[in-house]
């Protein structure tokens, strides 16, 4: 039997007029003209939004959605959440993956933990919907929705919370970019005031990326997002008679290189006059006057968004929990859990929260040499995984201090992908990677390239399981998933390719190169710390030499389309695992720095000569 759907209605009942009419006389009379985004999403604004998640320019849900599947497991086992809050929760499609982990049997028979789930929006359409669909997917779980706006009503939760175990607050979606620095600082300060110690926070935020990347995400070629950009009129003439000709309005995407956001933007195409009847108001539009609509900030690592620093009048001096990661109030960290938090701030076991000194060393503008480590595969959607940040994983550059290490020191991959970068840079020299670059490489020579690199990965897939046969039950699944996207991504792409160039990937055998990297990788993974260490070069190498290659454009449209495929930036995510986990296997003592470091030399030397692959010997 269905269980009645209740929502908690925290949105007066004028909140529809009053808000938006305030929004409105306040964008449309200020000068540049703006709206904010919470009004894009009715009914339909929800429907189009999550059309957005679907696209194949949108990666930002796309990439959430794996760093949840490989973490969700670990998020319910460290966070034992009696209740989850989801801020903005939408259709709460991704949040499933976290529901499934905190409602099943956890490791070693833990019994779940989730008692509760309120989802928080001011989408009621959203939320029914949704809410709906949850209770009947989790028959035990008390799916409670509550409709509010979370810019100013955060207060009213603490009250629909019994206290009777951890609570757990999950901002996915990237949506905090949607607020701007001052209203952002204002959000984190009630949301910690409404926060109790041991209490935890997911937050789900993007990185700063390409441009190329980012602008068509906000900007995708059906022109879906343009709609969800213009609803937002639609919305202003339900609600309060307006006029807008929402046709005369062209949607605009644009990235601020200074404030490191995308904005949205809505066009008017020719001069014209609108009138709002309910606020009995006209304001004019000028031929290519532009209106903002959203903003979408995008964070680096180390400088997420801030929690309100200790001595803010917002902190009430009590435990801090910092976002950007998932973070939990030290009354529930194990001992020494300080070593083990995210970057960005660390959390000391007083509870106290200060700017970790790592920080200054999170690679604040990912020049190549420095780019975050990245990763031959693909996400097993098919498409790549970004680099969001938060979501309960730690990134490369939020990875915590080693052992022994000072917290400025930077970690025993990026000590790694430093000592690397001329070597992966002197491969630009190699004829091969040349004639790439160029266009003109002899089609018969990448055909035997792309044979003998099938044959590479298919032990390379041999690699990955022998590492996750001894790997610690937190990085099996990873290790699992790496094997799982390089047999059903990577292959596919070369078995895509190999059509284009005529190449025999069924007959093909190996050559002395590839068989000397492979047998090299596969003993080196008998052991799993040296094997970790011998794929980074693979990994973040691919990543690195792609996106040299992309600089130089080439011409030939089949090597174009292998340069893209490995300069796009959102490859780098399954490699800043392989590097988060070589880097927790150093921590945990699984191996040493100069057994690692040979390992990685070796793989780059075969990485070189992977280039001169032959089949005859
Ligand atoms: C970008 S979508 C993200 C949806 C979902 N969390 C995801 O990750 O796909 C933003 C969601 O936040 C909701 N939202 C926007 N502003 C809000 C506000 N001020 N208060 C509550 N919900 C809001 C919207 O209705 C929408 O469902």
């Amino acid at each position: 039997m269905t269980r009645p759907l209740q929502v908690d209605s925290f949105l007066p009942a004028d909140y529809l007029a009053e808000a938006l009419r305030a929004d409105v006389v306040r964008g449309l009379t200020a000068s540049p003209k703006e709206l904010p985004p919470k009004w894009f999403y009715d009914e339909r604004g929800s429907v189009l939004f999550e059309e957005i998640t679907r696209l194949p320019e949108y990666y930002p849900t796309r990439a959430e959605r794996e760093i949840l599947r490989a973490r969700a497991t670990e998020v319910a086992a460290r966070t034992g959440a009696a209740t989850l809050v989801e801020l903005g929760s939408g259709s709460a499609e991704k949040t499933r993956l976290l529901l499934t982990a905190l409602t099943g049997p956890g490791r070693g028979g833990r019994p779940a933990t989730l008692r509760r789930y309120l989802p928080v929006d001011v989408s009621e359409s959203a939320l029914l919907e949704s809410g709906t669909a949850l209770v009947q997917e989790y028959p035990g779980l008390v799916v409670r929705p509550v409709l509010a706006d979370f810019t100013h009503q955060l207060g009213v939760l603490p009250d629909l919370l019994p206290p009777d175990g951890p609570r757990l607050t999950a901002f996915l979606g990237g949506t905090i970019g949607n607020l701007e620095p001052a209203p952002r600082a204002e959000f984190l300060a009630e949301l910690r005031a409404a926060t109790d110690p041991g209490d935890w926070l997911l937050l789900g935020t993007d990185l700063v990326k390409d441009p190329a990347v980012l602008v068509p995400a906000y900007d995708d070629a059906a022109g879906v997002t343009a709609e969800f950009n213009r609803n937002v009129l639609r919305v202003i003439n339900r609600e309060l008679r307006a006029d807008f000709d929402v046709d005369a309005f062209e949607h605009v995407a644009r990235w601020d290189t200074a404030q490191e956001w995308i904005e949205m933007r809505l066009r008017s195409t020719r001069a014209q006059q609108v009138t709002i009847a309910d606020l009995d108001l006209s304001v004019t539009f000028g031929a290519g006057e532009e209106m903002r609509t959203e903003v979408s900030a995008k964070f680096r690592t180390g400088s997420g968004p801030s929690w309100p620093p200790p001595d803010s009048p917002s902190n009430n001096g009590g435990p801090t929990r910092p976002p950007g990661s998932l973070s939990p109030s030290p009354a529930r960290s194990e001992p020494g859990a300080a070593r083990s938090e995210p970057e960005g701030r660390a959390v000391r076991p007083t509870g106290r929260a200060v700017p970790a000194r790592r920080a200054a060393r999170s690679r604040p503008r990912a020049p190549l040499g420095q780019m975050p480590v990245g990763a031959r595969r693909r996400s097993r959607s098919g498409s790549p995984a970004a680099r969001p940040v938060g979501c309960g994983t730690r990134n490369s550059a939020e990875r915590a201090p080693l052992v022994g290490e000072d917290a400025g020191m930077p970690t025993l991959s990026q000590r790694l992908v430093d000592r690397g970068e001329p070597a992966v840079r002197a491969q630009l020299a190699h004829p091969t990677v040349q004639g790439i670059a160029r266009g003109d490489l002899d089609p018969g020579v990448f055909r035997v390239w792309l044979e003998q690199d099938y044959l590479f990965l298919l032990d390379y897939v041999r690699v990955f399981t022998r590492l996750a046969w001894q790997a610690p039950d937190q990085h099996l699944g990873e290790l699992v998933d790496l094997a799982y996207v390089t047999w059903h991504d990577e292959l596919s792409l070369h078995r895509g390719m190999a059509a284009e160039f005529g190449a025999d990937l069924v007959g093909a055998v190996k050559g002395p190169e590839c068989t000397a990297y492979t047998e090299f990788l596969l003993t080196a993974a008998e052991e799993y710390g040296r094997g970790l260490a011998a794929l980074l070069p693979c990994m973040w190498g691919y990543s690195m030499l792609g996106r040299l290659l992309a600089e130089r454009e080439p011409s030939e449209p089949r090597y174009a389309r292998w340069v893209a495929a490995y300069a796009d930036p959102d490859f780098a995510l399954l490699g800043l695992r392989c590097a988060e986990m070589l880097d927790d296997a150093y921590r945990s003592g699984l191996v040493d720095e100069a057994s690692a470091t040979a390992a990685f030399d070796e793989a780059l030397k075969h990485e070189m000569a992977f280039w001169d692959v032959r089949v005859d010997g």
